[in-house]
């Protein structure tokens, strides 16, 4: 029997997806090229953080990342007992911190746009940033703090939703590359792989960063997508007595602390390609800030450090559902938002898929979206040069 559904891409969307279409009774492959759940799933932080990340001019983002974000609790006890193991989800929140009055008017400047969004974050004092974390520098003045702003093991769901994935019937292929996406008369058919053909009634291009590489498809459907890359590192803290127990952003880095002690810092954000190599002055970058925003880290031991790529579309926002092409389905370019997006990346194509329709909060995240903005260019660059 041939393969109704074909997933490209074994990442956190791509498991996701095939969870949730697997356990509804559809039979799914996903095709990794790698390892799955080892790319830019596995570099992430796991921050779930909508509200205090959010920034001017990303307003249109914000009701998809909020509503995701309001999906994780669920999301992570279901596949919790689906899979049979933890994915540490944690509610401590979030603060973003500041250093001196130049950074306290920039926080003031975020924390006012939060404001005007009803976002529900708080102003706290020096001190009252203290109160929550005892070790965070007395160099802090200002910090705003968001309480729903939650966090996971980003690791652990990879490995939970691989588990959860074939324990539902899923079938996972790793270390498999699609050589191209077959196409005729605007109709999926299936993928071409090194060795044979896999027949499909729909393919899912999720293939993050590497998902405007895939051979085959037409120029008028290959997702305007490309590598960000992101360094990061990990200290260890004393397990028995961490400095920190929220995830906490400063101007130059981000500290996210997991309970058995390792405490992510990142991460840089660079136009580098599939540059994978670390450098020094992001490391160094990423370690001042940190050690700025929380100077006991001092004497903790790096134990990890590593690189990801972050699949950045045109406009930072995803890229989801339908094409012109047929059976073709993207669920692609989460830049800084893969994580805390897959839940309700994996339900609206789960609903396109099952019910012939995106729900409407994902419908301004299609791919036709770039060829609507690149009429409107066109439109008035020809009206500009008709002018007299
Ligand atoms: N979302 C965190 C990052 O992109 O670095």
């Amino acid at each position: 029997m041939p393969e109704e559904i074909v997933i490209v891409g074994g990442g956190i969307c791509g498991l996701s997806i095939g969870w949730f279409l697997a356990r509804s009774g559809y039979p799914v492959t996903i095709l990794e090229r790698g390892g799955a759940g080892l790319a830019a799933t596995w570099a992430a932080a796991g921050m779930l953080a909508p509200h205090a990340e959010a920034e001017p001019g990303e307003e249109g983002l914000l009701p998809l990342l909020r509503a995701s974000r309001g999906m994780w609790a669920d999301f992570a006890g279901e596949l919790e007992a689906a899979a049979g193991m933890s994915v540490d989800y944690r509610e401590e929140g979030t603060l973003v911190v500041a250093l001196d009055r130049d950074d306290a008017a920039r926080l003031r400047f975020l924390y006012d746009f939060q404001k005007r969004q009803n976002l529900p974050t708080e102003w706290l004092s020096g001190e009252e940033a203290r109160r929550l974390e005892p070790h965070l520098s007395r160099r802090v003045v200002a910090a705003i703090y968001s309480p729903l702003d939650h966090q996971v093991d980003n690791r652990k769901v990879a490995r939970a939703l691989i588990e959860a994935f074939r324990r539902a019937g899923g079938r996972l292929r790793e270390h498999t590359e699609v050589t191209g996406i077959v196409i005729e008369a605007d109709r999926v058919l299936g993928v071409r792989l090194q060795r044979g053909f896999l027949e499909a009634r729909v393919v899912v291009l999720a293939a993050g960063a590497w998902s405007a590489q895939i051979p085959g498809l037409p120029e008028t459907v290959r997702p305007p997508v490309r590598p960000v890359k992101g360094q990061m590192l990990a200290v260890q803290m004393p397990p028995e007595a961490p400095l920190l127990r929220h995830v906490v952003w400063g101007r130059e880095a981000y500290l996210v602390p997991r309970r058995d002690g390792r405490l992510l810092i990142g991460a840089t954000v660079e136009e580098k390609g599939f540059d994978a190599s670390l450098t020094a002055g992001g490391i160094f970058r990423l370690l001042r800030g940190a050690w700025e925003i929380l100077p006991g880290i001092d004497e903790c031991p790096i134990v990890e450090m590593w690189v990801g790529f972050r699949p950045g579309s045109r406009d930072d926002a995803p890229i989801l559902g339908p094409t012109a092409v047929e059976g073709l389905i993207m669920a692609t370019g989460h830049y800084r938002n893969g994580i805390l997006l897959a839940p309700i990346t994996a339900y609206a194509i789960h609903q396109l898929i099952v019910h012939g329709a995106l729900p409407e909060i994902a419908r301004p995240f299609t791919l036709d979206r770039f060829q609507r903005t690149r009429v409107v260019q066109a439109m008035s660059a020809e009206n500009e040069s008709a002018r007299p």
